[in-house]
C-alpha cells in the first residue's frame, strides 16, 4: 500500500494547504467465476493489497469539485450540478459516484480530492472499482454520517459504471473492493447477494498474476456485447417457457439452452454454454478447496481459460500464450482473470515451481512480444476503509 504522506503532501500542495481525511480501497483478484456476476451466478474474488488512496475534504461550496489525479498530474474542476459532468475519464468516476451517493440520500456538496493508486491500470484488477468504492467511502463519511450501507456503496459504484462510464458491468468488482478481508476470498451468490468469507492459505502453493500489458479497456469493448448475448438467450428461453420465470442464465438449464440453440445462433449459444459451465465450476472449486485439493482447483481454472478463450471469446493472443507457458511448465492452474480483452492471467503455482515458471514466462514472452510480462504476487488484503 502507498504511504499516506505521499497523498497528503500533494493534497496540501494542490489546494489550500489544509488537510482532509484519507480513505483507501483495493483492487481485486478473482479465483474463479468469470462473467457470471451479471448472469446471477457465483464469483470467488478477494481484495488485494493494492488499490486507490484519496484525501478528501468538503470545500464549503455548493457543488464545486476540485480534483487532482496525482499519478496523471492532471487537475480537473467541475460542478456536480452540471448535467454533462467532466470529460476526463478519471473525473467521471468522481462525478458519477457523487451523483449516485446523492441518489442514496447523501447531501454531497463541493469537495476537494487528490488521489493516487498502486493498482495497475488496465490489468484487469479493477482499478475503476477501487476508485468508486474509495470515493463512495469518503463521501459517505464526510457528507452522509456513514449511513449508507456497504452493499449500497458497492451498488452505487456499479451504477457509476453503468450511468457515467459506459460499462454494463456486474457487481463482483465493487463488492470485492468494499467487502474484502485480509487472507480471505469471498464466495458471492450474485443473485441473492449472500456471501461467505473463505480463508485462503493454500499450503505449498501461491497465487501470482502475470500481466500481459495488453491494455484492458472495458468501455466500448465487446464486454457489453457479451452481456447482451447472455440476455438474448434468456429472452428466448423465457419465450419458450412462459410458465417459468427466467431472469438470468442462472435460471436456465442445459436442456433449455439446447432447445434454443438454433434460434439464438452459435455465437450466443457458445457464450451461454460457457456461463452455465462456469457457474458449476465455482461450486466445484469450493468443494475442492474444502478438501484441500488444489490440483483439482487448478484443473478447473484451466477449463475456465479454455471456455473464456474459445467459447466466450474474451482472450487475446498474449493471454493464450501465457496460459500455454503455464501449462508447459506444469503450473497447477492458470487462466485469464477479470473481463478479458487483455490484462492478466491468474496462476496457482506450487512453491517449488514458482521461480522457474516466472523465469520461463519472462523469457518466452519477451522473445515473442519484445517485453516481459509484469509479475504481481497476490496478497489478499482488506476492503474500503478510512485511514485517518
Ligand atoms: C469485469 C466486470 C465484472 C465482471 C468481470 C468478469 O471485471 O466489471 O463485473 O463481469 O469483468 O467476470
Amino acid at each position: 500500500m502507498m504511504e499516506i504522506d505521499f497523498v497528503r503532501s500533494r493534497f496540501i500542495k494542490h489546494f489550500d494547504g489544509k488537510t482532509g481525511n484519507v480513505y483507501a480501497s483495493p483492487g481485486r483478484i478473482n479465483l474463479i467465476g468469470e462473467h457470471t456476476d451479471y448472469n446471477g451466478g457465483f464469483v470467488f474474488p478477494g481484495a488485494v493489497d493494492k488499490g486507490i488512496m484519496a484525501e478528501m475534504r468538503a470545500n464549503g461550496t455548493e457543488d464545486t469539485v476540485m480534483a487532482y489525479a496525482i499519478d496523471l498530474k492532471d487537475r480537473v474542476d467541475f460542478h456536480l450540478n452540471d448535467p454533462a459532468g467532466p470529460r476526463a475519464s478519471w473525473a467521471r468516476y468522481i462525478y458519477g459516484i457523487a451523483l449516485e451517493m446523492r441518489k442514496l440520500g447523501v447531501p454531497v456538496k463541493g469537495f476537494n480530492i487528490a488521489f493516487a493508486g498502486d493498482v495497475p491500470l488496465g490489468a484487469g484488477m479493477s482499478s475503476s472499482a477501487a476508485m468508486e468504492s474509495c470515493f463512495a467511502c469518503g463521501l459517505n463519511d464526510i457528507f452522509g454520517d456513514n449511513k449508507v450501507s456497504q452493499w449500497d456503496m458497492a451498488l452505487a459504484g456499479q451504477a457509476t459504471e453503468h450511468n457515467y462510464c459506459g460499462v454494463n458491468c456486474g457487481i463482483m468488482d465493487q463488492f470485492a473492493s468494499v467487502f474484502g478481508k485480509a487472507g480471505c476470498l469471498m464466495r458471492l451468490d450474485c443473485r441473492s447477494r449472500e456471501f461467505e468469507y473463505f480463508p485462503f492459505k493454500p499450503d505449498g502453493y501461491r497465487l501470482v498474476l502475470l500481466d500481459s500489458v495488453v491494455k484492458h479497456q472495458l468501455a466500448g469493448s465487446p464486454y457489453n456485447d457479451r452481456r447482451n448475448s447472455c440476455e438474448n438467450v434468456v429472452k428466448h428461453i423465457q419465450a419458450k417457457h412462459p410458465e417459468g420465470k427466467f431472469e438470468t442464465l442462472r435460471d436456465c438449464t442445459w436442456e433449455q439452452l439446447d432447445e434454443v440453440r438454433a434460434e439464438v445462433g452459435e455465437e450466443d449459444y457458445k457464450r451461454a454454454k460457457f456461463v452455465l459451465g462456469e457457474k458449476d465450476r465455482v461450486l466445484a472449486v469450493c468443494d475442492a478447496l474444502n478438501e484441500g485439493d488444489y490440483e483439482r482447483v487448478g484443473e478447473l481454472m484451466y477449463q475456465t481459460h479454455e471456455g473464456l478463450s474459445k467459447d466466450y471469446e474474451v482472450s487475446c493472443e498474449e493471454l493464450d500464450f501465457l496460459n500455454d507457458i503455464a501449462k508447459e511448465c506444469g503450473v497447477t492452474g492458470s487462466r485469464i482473470m477479470g473481463g478479458g480483452f487483455g490484462g492478466c492471467t491468474i496462476n496457482l503455482v506450487r512453491n517449488d515451481l514458482y521461480k522457474q515458471f516466472i523465469a520461463t514466462a519472462k523469457e518466452k514472452f519477451n522473445a515473442k512480444y519484445g517485453h516481459e510480462p509484469k509479475v504481481y504476487d497476490v496478497v489478499i488484503g482488506d476492503g474500503s476503509r478510512k485511514l485517518c
